[in-house]
């Protein structure tokens, strides 16, 4: 199991535990995680599970494909660390990982 930290816009953390191969939106979905609605069910198309990736997580997690970077377009306050977290997979790789939830715009 993989350690996952998420932390909302207001500084409140919850860390779960995530089986690897989930990605870090089923992860969030699976623990009822605020503020990753996943409105596309992780098809990269929706945008709605974008996060940011620690610094310190940065380079483990990598850089977002192609697809998502066109995806990434959609959502709000982008930032070099964005990524959608339907497309990283949780590895054990990852145990500790920790991404934080963009503020919503409405
Ligand atoms: S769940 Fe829709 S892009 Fe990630």
């Amino acid at each position: 199991m993989a350690k996952i930290t998420y932390i909302q816009p207001d500084g409140s953390r919850q860390t779960v535990e995530a089986q690897p191969g989930v990605t870090v939106m089923e992860a969030a979905k699976l623990n009822s995680i605020a503020g990753i609605e996943a409105e596309c069910g992780g098809a990269c198309a929706c945008a709605t599970c974008h996060v940011y990736v620690d610094a310190a997580w940065r380079e483990k997690v990598g850089k977002p494909a192609e697809m998502e970077e066109d995806m990434l377009d959609f959502a709000f306050d982008v930032r070099e660390e964005s990524r959608l977290s339907c497309q990283i997979r949780v590895t054990e790789e990852l145990d500790g990982l920790v991404v934080t939830v963009p503020e919503k715009p409405f």
